[in-house]
């Protein structure tokens, strides 16, 4: 099972970032004459000349393959034809601590284990203050459709791509930093990103994994004492903040802005280029000769996109800025901004306070999926011909149909039915229609329901314990749902009451990361106390099983009072 290490008592957590102005890379032989020098290491000490740097990358691939910008001004411009620009990361000010670090990504994804925690540069190493070897920090270039309407270049304004790892199991990670300074694409920014998002990107990436949701991951979580203003609610009220760096990694972080901002500048050749490269390297189930490849890549990001908000949709996550930048082409979720997990039940849900108009609501999503997917295919006109537009068009025309497969798969499941039945889609919209009337949390509805018995469902003897069903139980037509619910379960020929609970506990977590839970770990952490990001961290990766420490928490209690007033901050 996955642990968390214990960061917050680390000794060696808190260093002075004697940083070199701008980042540099360790030369092989230093390491040698360091231990030569330093003085007899601690007891437990395990690093040795290779770990002097843990990690080794490359960026041959991406270099190799993708056309780099060629001017090497690193301000803020246009910039045209290619991929990437060179751009170095601006180590960040003041004591540096490592914040939280995820050793399920240590482990499993970097091949690393806890010594690497003695290297005493290691927050260097995770925030741009040093570079692994073999790195090559590089801004993407890329635009989108934002709130409906193409927005222009965008591009990462604060965010490095340090180059790719590849694994014992062959695996191909790409590191990024966030919040690591100002690159070519900044606009207005200042490259930095601040305590308060970071902790909540590191966070939710990683529980959604273990929510088995498609996601970027997050190895670690550094934060510093510089300063960085932030007008958190957009109201003028400028509050000085701490900087923060999440390492992220994904397989890939295309976008579908990155594809279009190539067919909007008129770069079909590039467009080209980058559209073979991705299918190659992440669409291994298209043959690259296939003279219809371009629809087959796009038969399988309509698919998987729907895949993906289906999933959102299963465990109540409302991403909060789909926009066409934010978008995946590997359709993992991405950029955690103003996201939120929904708690009484209620489709208009907007995690973004900003957001009025509720664009992006958590019932829009797969809307606003359908037009990032127009999106798509628009970018995709130059390399598709008359023929090939057409299938491509019938394909997008499939997708509110695949969406609504997978829903229903999805809520089968949490319901805990086998097989598929007409009224099944009753059983599950008759369910939401409760939970939307009597406002009953979302989450723990279906935990409950994962652990009450059928017998008691059916004589209709909720206890106030199971607060979220005992909240549903007070509509006037839950008993009859309960019968038919009770009904179809019993239908079940060779199932339990012990199988069918066991099933929808394994797919109905008791925790997710509720926006107070979230808060009040930040709050901790303001004032350098991470245990409670520890806790939650630690929390998250088991959601689905039931944790001492996290019952004590309350984080499957009631939400407490105060957490209704909370608004998600937008700045980041
Ligand atoms: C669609 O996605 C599902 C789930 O990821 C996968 O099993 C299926 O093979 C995909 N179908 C196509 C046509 O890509
Ligand atoms: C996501 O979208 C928002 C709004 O378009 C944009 O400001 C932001 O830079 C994007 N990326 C991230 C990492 O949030
Ligand atoms: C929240 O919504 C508002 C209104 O649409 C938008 O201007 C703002 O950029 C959004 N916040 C983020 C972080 O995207
Ligand atoms: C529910 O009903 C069954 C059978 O009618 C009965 O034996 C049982 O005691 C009832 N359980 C509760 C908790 O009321």
């Amino acid at each position: 099972m996955p642990q968390v290490l214990p960061l917050a008592v680390l000794p060696l957590a808190v260093l002075l970032s004697a940083v070199l102005a701008g980042a540099s890379q360790e030369p092989e032989q230093s390491c040698r004459e360091k231990h030569l020098q330093s003085p007899a290491p601690s007891p437990g000490h395990r690093w040795s000349c290779r770990a002097e740097a843990p990690l080794k990358m490359t960026a041959h691939r991406l270099l190799g393959s993708l056309p780099l910008d060629e001017v090497k001004d690193s301000s803020v411009r246009t910039v045209n034809r290619c991929i990437f620009s060179q751009s170095q990361p601006t180590p960040l000010q003041g004591a540096l601590q490592l914040a939280a670090l995820s050793k399920d990504v240590l482990e499993k994804v970097l091949d690393l284990d806890d010594s690497v925690m003695q290297h005493e540069d290691l927050p260097q190493f995770l925030s741009g203050g040093k570079l692994f070897p073999g790195s090559f920090p590089l801004a993407h270039r890329y635009g989108g459709h934002q709130f409906g309407y193409w927005a222009g270049q965008l591009g990462d304004g604060r965010a490095h791509l340090l180059g790719e790892f590849i694994n014992r199991k062959g695996e191909r990670w790409e590191l990024q930093l966030k919040g690591s300074g100002k690159t070519p694409y900044s606009r207005s920014g200042d490259g930095r990103a601040v305590l308060r998002s970071s902790v909540r990107e590191f966070l939710c990436s990683e529980a959604m994994h273990f929510l088995n949701v498609p996601t970027s991951r997050a190895l670690s979580l550094v934060v510093s004492e510089e300063p960085v203003w932030r007008d958190q609610f957009y109201n003028g009220g400028v509050r000085k903040e701490r900087g923060a760096v999440v390492l992220r990694l994904a397989p890939s972080w295309f976008r579908i802005g990155s594809l279009e901002i190539l067919t909007k500048a008129g770069e079909p050749d590039v467009l080209r280029t980058l559209l073979n490269f991705v299918i190659e390297q992440h669409f291994t189930a298209i043959n690259p000769n296939d003279p219809n490849k371009y629809v087959a890549f796009f038969t399988a990001v309509v698919n998987e996109t729907a895949h993906m908000i289906a999933k959102w949709m299963s465990v109540g996550f409302a991403h909060g800025v789909c926009n066409t930048d934010n978008f995946s082409l590997l359709s993992i979720t991405i950029d955690y901004g103003p996201f939120g997990f929904m708690e009484a039940y209620n489709p208009n849900f907007v995690p973004n306070s900003s957001d009025d108009e509720g664009r992006y609501s958590i019932g829009a999503q797969a809307n606003v999926g359908l037009f990032n997917l127009q999106r798509l295919l628009e970018a995709l006109l130059p390399v598709l011909s008359l023929n090939q537009r057409s299938q491509a068009e019938h394909i997008l025309r499939g997708y509110p149909q695949i969406y609504h497969s997978r829903f229903h798969e999805l809520f089968r499941a949490k319901l805990g039915l086998i097989g598929d039945e007409d009224d099944d889609a009753y059983l599950i919209a008759f369910l939401l229609k409760l939970m939307e009337d009597t406002g009953a949390d979302f989450t723990m509805t279906f935990r409950h329901l994962s652990e009450v018995t059928l017998l008691r469902l059916q004589n209709d003897s909720i206890t106030q314990e199971m607060w979220a069903l005992w909240d549903l139980s007070s509509h006037e037509f839950f008993s009859d749902w309960a019968k038919l619910y009770v009904q179809r379960l019993r239908s079940q020929h060779g199932d339990s009451d012990e199988n069918r609970q066991y099933r929808m506990r394994a797919v109905n977590p008791r925790y997710v990361l509720r926006n107070w839970m979230a808060e009040s770990a930040i709050r901790k952490a303001e004032v350098n106390d991470f245990s409670e990001v520890e806790l939650l961290q630690q929390t998250l990766t088991e959601p689905f099983v039931k944790q001492k420490r996290a019952e004590s928490a309350g984080y499957s209690s009631r939400p407490p009072a105060w957490a209704s007033q909370l608004r998600v901050s937008c700045s980041s």
